[in-house]
């Protein structure tokens, strides 16, 4: 078996590198998907989620960071190209959603189907023993299920 720098198996890596650039591609929609909703949030409860929508982009922001820099660390490249972004997603975009439930709806959905490219993600790199992309996203995972509770009590009336 061939071992890259960080003592990884270099074959095991490069599947944890094109996972991890999907994960990052889906974060990307996810953040334009926010800034959408940032912009086009219309109704009483304009100031909560106008800002609630940008706390959420700036945290994207910081995640698709550190997953690139994941790849990196693991010796492959993070995609950066729109085409790249746009060919590996499966979340659903949003456009010119102005009503708040529904930008509310968009926000859960995307974090629920992030979760599951996550937890694809843990399987495997608990297998080959990646504790470095094992913590990254289980910090992730924790925050996220933490955002939707809170965003499905914002739901009850
Ligand atoms: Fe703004």
């Amino acid at each position: 078996m061939k071992i890259n720098k960080l003592g990884l198996s270099v074959k095991e890596s490069e599947v944890i590198v094109e996972k991890l650039n999907v994960l990052m591609s889906n974060f990307q929609v996810h953040y334009q998907n926010l800034r959408g909703l940032h912009w086009n949030i219309r109704g009483k409860r304009f100031f909560d989620l106008h800002l609630k929508f940008e706390e959420l982009y700036n945290d994207s922001q910081l995640k698709i960071d550190l997953i690139a820099e994941r790849v990196l660390t693991l010796g492959g490249k993070p995609s950066h190209t729109f085409e790249a972004y746009l060919e590996k997603n499966i979340l659903r975009i949003g456009e010119n959603i102005s009503k708040d439930t529904e930008a509310v709806q968009l926000v859960i959905e995307s974090l629920v189907t992030l979760l599951e490219i996550e937890r694809e993600i843990l399987h495997f790199s608990d297998e080959i023993n990646d504790e470095g992309t094992n913590s990254m996203i289980s910090d992730f995972i924790k925050e996220q299920e933490k955002m939707i509770w809170m965003f499905q009590a914002w739901l009850e009336e």
